[in-house]
């Protein structure tokens, strides 16, 4: 396999309206990034993703950009950007920028002049269609709610949005369009980035014609997905861009692409293919949706997650490469998710990092992760900024009359301003994010969740994460092993093996708050075992063939 710096390296995400407010307005900046940088250097990451902070109004919190060469006014000046990258790069880390160009903001000057008239030269950067019998041109519906398409009356013609309104899609199939963007990504990437993460890419390419998306139950919108996630020259547009753009720097590039399976990433990530380094699967997120879509809340089965992790581990092992997540500015927060945010908060987050991190993969840090930060709830839902949720909640409480609080307690589960509270850095007020009013909440748990106590605890999740970060910088095998599950249908132990070089790798995880019996199957073996870390004391020379596993007890072994 191939050895590369993005394989061996860990990303952290920085959301940098919630990070760190260097000049008291509530919102995050960029300074606030800057002067924060020794928190991320002593974490031990090697890279940090940016969600965007270019120019926009903000409908959806800068994924709607307004100028791509130019700095948010909140974030503060490209000269703090250029700052911040050197400083970046001065401390040995890399910095990669959010690209956003499924779609831009309303207010985008490309956006300004093509709703303007139909023969205006900038109408085919974007979609418009005419309505049928006075509907829009089709029936799919809104990732942020409602039709796709909203009516101009200036044209008297409708324009595809994905999203919200006020983010109208990119037409991809102009190739004018697709030289402005790879102009726009040069210009980035001569200024010293080191790569991207590339919002819903796998959205460009819409099948043509752009037909109606099933609707069985006959709902008013449906989902259309099908029309737009990996259309039909999807491969030839990133192959476009790998050419014009990519392959002419040392970079990592990683694809965001709800709806792409193994095969597809296997097309993606391929490593003759020269399309992108990784793609962040969803697979492994939906897994607690019921049939209605994320808002329908389900248990999560172990065993589902067991079966779909192995089959990305296996499937993209020596084809392609894996980015290894379980939250980030879009999804709860993984302790609340997937441990327990109470009792074993600190056992349960650091449990899910030793699991994660060792799977085949580059791993994301969202920021907070490190810290344990969990989910929150506010009690009232104007309390929430985001706009799916605010879409959300008023099409089915105040339009559908759904039960609010079955709807709100679908918020506290899945909303995505969950893991968009202030970054909380001490007890002080407002968990020294901001010395002003913050632009959302803190979460109220911030007096006994902090990084100034993480810090200074060797036992906390922070000091945890440091370790579990070094051990990748020790042990190729961490990065370049192959990947075995083991006891397949235990329903509460996650346990799987790493093979390199005649060398193994033992990790058993318990994704249960029950302590459980744990014995090694007979077919694994393991030479000379010796303990990597664990999240629990545990005593010399215990058998490792079978012992008992604590609550969320979390456990690596190597051969010698
Ligand atoms: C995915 C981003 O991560 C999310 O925050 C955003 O709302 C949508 N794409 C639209 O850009």
């Amino acid at each position: 396999m191939n050895k590369t710096w993005w394989k061996e390296s860990v990303i952290y995400q920085i959301y940098p309206r919630s990070f760190n407010d260097s000049n008291g307005d509530g919102i995050g900046d960029l300074k606030g990034i800057t002067e924060k940088l020794d928190y991320l250097k002593d974490l031990g990451i090697n890279v940090i993703w940016l969600s965007p902070v270019y120019q926009s109004p903000n409908d959806d919190n800068g994924y709607d950009i307004s100028d791509y060469q130019d700095i948010m006014d909140e974030f503060g000046t490209m000269k703090d950007w250029e700052e911040l990258l050197q400083e970046v790069h001065n401390c040995g880390m890399k910095l990669i920028m959010d690209l956003v160009v499924n779609h831009s903001s309303d207010e985008h000057a490309w956006f300004v002049e093509s709703r303007k008239s139909k023969d205006n030269q900038y109408r085919d950067y974007y979609i418009w269609r005419p309505g049928i019998d006075g509907r829009e041109p089709n029936n799919w519906e809104s990732a942020f709610s409602g039709s796709t398409w909203q009516y101009d009356e200036a044209t008297d013609e409708y324009f595809l949005h994905i999203f919200s309104k006020k983010q109208p899609d990119l037409n991809w199939e102009n190739p004018k369009l697709r030289d402005e963007v790879y102009k726009m990504m040069t210009w980035w990437l001569d200024k010293g980035i080191d790569g991207f993460r590339m919002d819903v890419i796998n959205f460009i390419s819409k099948v043509p014609g752009l037909p109606d998306a099933p609707n069985p139950e006959g709902k008013k919108y449906a989902s259309g997905g099908e029309y737009f996630m990996n259309g039909p020259r999807i491969h030839e547009f990133l192959h476009e861009m790998n050419k014009e753009v990519l392959s002419k720097y040392d970079i990592i590039t990683v694809g965001e692409m709800p709806g792409a399976s193994v095969e597809d990433a296997k097309l993606y990530t391929g490593h003759e293919r020269e399309e992108l380094n990784m793609v962040f699967t969803f697979e492994h997120m939906d897994l607690d949706s019921g049939p209605k879509g994320k808002w329908d809340l389900k248990k999560l089965n172990l065993l589902d997650l067991k079966e779909n992790i192995s089959k990305w581990q296996t499937g993209l092992n020596g084809v392609g490469w894996n980015s290894l997540y379980l939250n980030n500015h879009d999804q709860p927060r993984m302790v609340s998710r997937f441990g327990d945010d109470k009792e074993y908060r600190v056992e349960s987050a650091k449990m899910l990092v030793t699991f994660l991190h060792m799977l085949q993969g580059t791993p994301y840090v969202y920021q907070g992760e490190e810290i344990g930060m969990t989910n929150v709830r506010f009690d009232s839902i104007d309390d929430y900024k985001d706009i799916e949720i605010i879409n959300m909640y008023k099409e089915k409480v105040i339009e559908g009359k759904e039960d609010p609080a079955k709807v709100m307690e679908s918020i506290y589960v899945k909303g995505r301003d969950n893991a968009r509270t202030p970054f909380q850095w001490d007890d002080s007020e407002n968990a020294g994010f901001t010395s002003g009013e913050p632009w959302i909440k803190v979460n109220p748990n911030y007096k006994e969740i902090n990084a100034k106590q993480a810090v200074a605890d060797q036992n906390s999740i922070f000091n945890y994460y440091k370790n579990i970060i070094q051990l990748r910088k020790n042990h190729p095998i961490i990065v370049y092993g192959d990947y075995e599950l083991i006891l397949p249908e235990h329903e509460s132990i996650f346990a799987y093996t790493r093979s390199y070089e005649n060398e193994k790798l033992l990790v058993i995880t318990n994704f249960s708050g029950d302590a459980t019996p744990f014995s090694l199957p007979g077919n694994v073996t393991i030479s000379a075992p010796e303990l990597l870390i664990s999240n629990y004391d545990v005593p010399q020379n215990e058998d490792i063939l079978s012992f008992k596993l604590r609550p969320y007890e979390a456990r690596i072994y190597k051969s010698k």
